[in-house]
């Protein structure tokens, strides 16, 4: 299966000019874009190849609600995925009950959701990895309702002492977190989850993380902002056979 590569360019860059120019630059089928909010209206106008994700979004449809945007909303811009409780939204206060109401809100209004988790640096050093991974796989799918068919997800493994560091995971502890993280997928119905790495990755270590069979692919952050990085990230992904 062919590796996934979502490049989430967070609050960047700063003008609507800049976004279209990264979004012509790495327009590809190989990569999934996720701009910020503002810009997926004007980047959906432009891509041809490139399928879009947000970066988040509210679980109710409509309503009081200042401030959110609804599924509705985003499929409306031809948006088809949306990143979930992403550690630096969880750092602001996002709970692992408004990540369970967001992924149940994504599969019922038909966007693939990419939910994130991670442990910290503390949590990692206290070999309290796989606790940690466990309460929030488990919360993220506990708002669902099966039966019904197998519903598509990614889940990014996204250590958060590897964000944004320059310092990955190595594709080894990768690959035994993803392998730990199946244990417990594999015993909710309703789910047909396809698991990404993110933190740190880069046109040179790409193939490494896809070199493992357990690894389906990469959230890219820093890199995603440099047209060659993430090119070189996407070519990466179709080296593998
Ligand atoms: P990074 O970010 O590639 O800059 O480490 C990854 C992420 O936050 O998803």
């Amino acid at each position: 299966m062919n590796k996934i590569v979502i490049a989430n360019w967070k609050m960047n860059p700063q003008t609507e000019a800049d976004a279209l120019a990264l979004a012509r630059a790495t327009d590809d089928e190989r990569i999934i874009l996720a701009p910020p909010t503002v810009y997926l209206e004007p980047v959906s106008k432009i891509v041809k190849k490139s399928l879009l994700c947000a970066q988040n979004m509210f679980w109710a449809e409509n309503g009081a609600h200042t401030g959110e945007i609804s599924p509705h909303e985003l499929k409306d811009l031809g948006v088809q995925y949306v990143i979930v409780g992403h550690s630096e939204r969880r750092a602001l206060g996002e709970t692992d009950d408004m990540v369970a109401q967001k992924i149940a809100a994504a599969f019922e209004s038909g966007l693939t959701p990419i939910l994130c988790v991670g442990e910290t640096r503390a949590h990692h050093d206290a070999g309290e990895r796989n606790a940690v991974l466990e309460r929030e796989v488990r919360a993220a799918f506990s708002r669902i309702h099966p039966p019904g068919t197998d519903k598509g997800v990614l889940i990014a493994y996204e250590p958060i002492w590897a964000i944004g560091t320059g310092t990955p995971n190595t594709p080894w502890d990768t690959a035994d977190a993803i392998r730990f993280i199946k244990t417990i997928t594999k015993d909710i119905a309703g789910i047909a989850p396809t698991f990404l790495y993110g933190g740190s990755v880069n046109g040179d270590n790409a193939a490494s993380f896809f070199a493992e069979s357990d690894i389906g692919g990469a959230l890219v952050g820093g890199a995603s902002l440099n047209p060659e990085s993430i090119l070189a990230i996407a070519k990466a992904a179709d080296m593998v056979l």
